[in-house]
């Protein structure tokens, strides 16, 4: 890497890799996570891809079996209410609370991220009120939160001022309705302030809308305990709902009287089965849903979410930042000096749960790692990404994904820069 680009051998030198088998075996041995990987389907493929889409836990497809036999098959439109399908909504938000740190009561689970980045941005602005013209949106936002921010503010009259999230506690003020910002970058893998963000954006008049799809399930989140105001996440990462699984909304308890959903579809009335033509909303989180909810997905997601049961996420958090700190000493190690440098910030607090290295040669490079059966993934033009799920991935895991990178890379040549 770039940074030891004086001191790196040309190539993996075997000392170096003996070592490094050794440790990763002993901190596999000493690893209190590691039992959790037999939950889970995986092969011999080191999976490294899981902060784009969790791996299976192993016993989802049963529980999926017997909801489309018995519960859709056989009890059909009972199921609504003898199986909870009504009340999943909240009930997989409150089991889905603890990870992200709220109490009960104010999440709720349903729709797309991208739809809920819409309720709570359009939320957010209505309950900052009309003098206050201005939105801020992280520079280095997942695109769609900003896509939707854009019309959000078009739609409420307000304009999106784009921020780098180091600058948000500055930017605000007393223009500023809300700030959209992404906990953890999806591109570099850096953890921003939430708790230092978040009280500059009060101290301002300001509400905090955080998007969590890059943190939630890896790090401690503490959405109460930093005051937040609204958030949105998905659950296909690091919670492993499977694809296309429903995301969530939290809307802090305090706002949630004033919370003007621009979405307020009828499972989000008050009296949804009165089927009244005035829209009356409901109290709590269910204020949030709009239309049926996606039961399969959604009952995967719930049980996908047994796995978590005895986890602290404090544990994830620290065997999260071993492995990348790992990954990193172990690509400094094995990778020639200058073919790659990392994006991931050093200092733990700055850090999410993935890797992100620059290489001029990622396309090519990513491709024959997934052929070698690592498998991370590619954010075009030059970055190749390394998600580590902590309740899957291991030591091993990580020192041989290092070890076939390094292997790729020596039959892979460097780019010459043109000129
Ligand atoms: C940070 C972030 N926000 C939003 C999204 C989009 O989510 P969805 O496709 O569920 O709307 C993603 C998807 O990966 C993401 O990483």
């Amino acid at each position: 890497m770039s940074e030891t680009a004086g001191t790196a051998p040309a190539a993996p030198a075997a000392q170096d890799s003996v070592a490094l088998v050794e440790v990763a075996l002993r901190r596999d041995a000493e690893d209190e996570l590691g039992k959790l990987r037999e939950k889970f389907t995986l092969d011999e493929v080191v999976y490294l891809d899981g902060n784009s889409l969790g791996a299976l836990p192993a016993h989802v497809p049963a529980r999926m079996a017997d909801v489309l036999t018995r519960e859709w098959g056989e009890l059909r439109i009972r199921s609504w209410d003898e199986s909870g399908w009504w009340t999943a909504p909240e009930r997989i938000g409150d089991r889905l609370a603890p990870l992200v740190g709220a109490a009960p009561g104010q999440v709720v689970v349903g729709d797309s991220t991208s739809v809920n980045v819409f309720k709570a941005v359009v939320g957010a602005v209505r309950l900052a009120g009309d003098d206050r013209d201005e939105l801020l949106v992280d520079a280095t936002t997942f695109p769609t939160d900003g896509y939707i921010a854009e019309s959000a503010a078009r739609m409420t009259g307000r304009r999106v001022v784009v921020v780098d999230p180091a600058d948000m506690a500055d930017a605000a003020g007393p223009r500023t309705s809300a700030a959209l910002v992404n906990h953890v970058d999806f591109r570099t893998g850096r953890l921003q302030d939430l708790p230092g963000i978040t009280a500059a954006l009060h101290a301002a008049g300001a509400l905090a809308v955080w998007d969590l799809c890059h943190s939630a399930g890896a790090l401690p989140v503490g959405l109460d305990a930093h005051g937040v105001d609204l958030a949105v996440g998905c659950t296909y990462k690091y919670l492993n709902g499977g694809p296309g699984s429903p995301a969530y909304l939290y809307v802090a308890e305090r706002h949630q009287a004033a919370f003007d959903s621009p979405l307020p579809g009828w499972n989000s009335h008050a009296d949804p089965f009165g089927m009244t033509p005035g829209y009356r909303p409901a109290d709590g989180a269910r204020r949030g849903r709009v239309g049926t909810p996606d039961i399969l997905s959604m009952l995967a997601l719930e049980a996908a979410l047994d796995v978590w049961e005895g986890v602290s996420v404090d544990a994830v958090r620290a065997k999260s930042l071993a492995l990348t700190d790992f990954f990193l000493e172990c690509v400094r190690a094995y990778v020639p000096a200058g073919r790659v440098e990392s994006l991931t910030p050093a200092p733990h607090a700055e850090r999410g749960s993935q890797v992100a290295l620059r290489c001029a040669e990622a396309p090519a490079v990513m491709a024959e790692c997934i052929r070698r059966g690592v498998v991370g993934d590619l954010r075009r033009p030059d970055v190749l990404r390394f998600g580590f799920t902590p309740l899957y991935v291991g030591f091993a895991d990580v020192e041989r994904a290092a070890r076939v990178l390094a292997e790729v890379l020596a039959d892979i040549p460097a780019e010459v820069p043109a000129g």
